[in-house]
């Protein structure tokens, strides 16, 4: 349980919010780079943390990310003509460059005074492992590029998906963090998704519905392990990473790929849910890719054009109450991501936090609450925060049977902190 002042700074995301500013010192998802194909396509529209942006890649291939609105009249930019290195303005014709200094007045003539002073705001841009990533904090504190294993491994080995869900990016990260979930919503997916089927560690995850959990610190967040009875007196653990201030990577089934998610604040009300599976070992299949396509695991079908799920709210995500009945889907909702979403935008736009009651499996959800909180104090406070060092985002998740008198964090920790490229521990 939370008081409503914890529970306000915590799920609140714009500029000036205690959150809001620590979110601000990392490295942003912002959009695939497939979505900005080549130099001079159609803007996008970008909101992230609140903030109303557009998106667009010059005549040069540099990126854009400025504010949505032409500092004229209030125009939506994504209106705009993108051409001869900048964005202009469909309404009056001023333009703007990918810093977002307005380049072309056309009512005022070469040089007027006008134009010099006009300058939208803008956010610099990287492209790094299929994602266009943004910086939104104060320019001299802008850190390393991010060094997530995911968004380093070589593009046949990776697959991302977003969507969009309709809740606070809090209430569906703590899903991420939460695993003790995956015995029952999942139970009957982990049997048919050809993403997650076959893996001895499913047989495990049915039959012990009572994990109990230990949370470990590491320096860039918390390595949360689910440790479930396994054959031969021994113990299966997976162990859950929790990268500040957003990420999750859920533990390998088996050979299947890995499952990673950001989970990032559009505003306070909705979040992209990023999906990515990654082998750090080797190319992803083609019927892997062909399930992920299809929507198959952590990621979905959509309404055509869009980043909106095709099973969403207003279809009440088209839940199957036989299939809950003969527990093919344990609550009707087909598909891994959508089970996880319908439940959590269930809760409304923000979870109210003063009515939970939490027992000994929300310990992951405790502690990641503590660590934000106690990051965005020390951020107020101009103190260092943790996981900005590349080094402490260099974590990945594994699966592992381990004698029951050893402790996870020592033993596994050869499948948490791999080098690049070896394959994972996994079950
Ligand atoms: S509103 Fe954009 S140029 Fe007038
Ligand atoms: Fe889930």
């Amino acid at each position: 349980m939370l008081s409503q002042e914890q529970n306000d700074a915590l799920t609140r995301a714009g500029a000036g919010t205690l959150l809001g500013d620590l979110f601000r010192r990392y490295w942003i998802p912002a959009l695939h780079d497939w979505e900005l194909p080549e130099p001079d396509c159609a803007p996008v529209r970008v909101k992230l943390l609140g903030e109303a942006l557009v998106a667009f890649r010059d005549t040069e291939g540099s990126i854009g990310l400025i504010d949505e609105f032409c500092a004229h009249r209030g125009v939506s930019l994504w209106f705009g003509r993108n051409e001869e290195c900048g964005l202009r303005c469909a309404y009056h014709g001023w333009k703007y460059d990918v810093t977002g200094q307005c380049v072309d007045l056309p009512s005022e003539g070469e040089n007027g005074p006008l134009r010099k002073r006009i300058k939208l705001k803008s956010y610099p841009c990287i492209e790094l492992g299929g994602v266009i990533w943004a910086y939104m904090g104060p320019a001299e504190l802008k850190p390393e590029p991010p060094a997530l294993e995911w968004a380093h491994v070589a593009p046949e080995r990776r697959y991302a998906s977003k969507r969009l869900q309709e809740c606070n990016y809090l209430q569906a990260m703590e899903g991420g963090i939460d695993s003790s979930h995956v015995s029952f919503l999942h139970s009957g997916q982990l049997r048919t998704d050809p993403l997650f089927k076959g893996a001895k560690g499913n047989v495990y995850n049915e039959a012990d519905k009572m994990p109990h959990f230990e949370v470990v610190e590491f320096e860039g967040g918390l390595l949360v392990g689910a440790r479930r009875n396994a054959d031969n007196e021994r113990y299966y653990w997976r162990i859950t990473p929790w990268i500040m201030p957003w990420y999750t990577i859920i533990p390998p089934r088996g050979n299947h790929p890995l499952g990673a998610h950001a989970w990032v604040p559009i505003d306070d009300e909705h979040c992209w849910a990023w999906s990515i599976n990654y082998h750090p070992a080797r190319a992803l299949s083609e019927s892997e890719l062909a399930a992920m396509k299809s929507g198959a695991g952590i990621h979905v079908q959509y309404v055509p054009g869009t980043f909106i799920p095709r099973q969403n709210k207003q279809n009440n995500y088209l839940i199957d109450r036989s299939a809950q009945k003969a527990g093919t889907h344990y609550s009707g909702v087909e598909g891994i991501a959508m089970q996880d979403a319908s439940l959590q935008e269930s809760m409304g736009p923000i979870q109210d936090r003063m009515r939970e009651h939490l027992c000994p499996t929300d310990r992951g959800i405790v502690m990641a609450r503590r660590r934000l909180l106690q990051a965005a104090e020390a951020n107020r406070a101009g103190k260092p925060i943790p996981g900005l060092d590349p080094a402490e985002q260099r974590v990945r998740s594994c699966s592992i049977e381990l004698p029951r008198d050893q402790e996870f964090k020592e033993h596994a920790r050869h499948g948490l902190f791999a080098p690049l490229g070896t394959d994972p521990v996994s079950v």
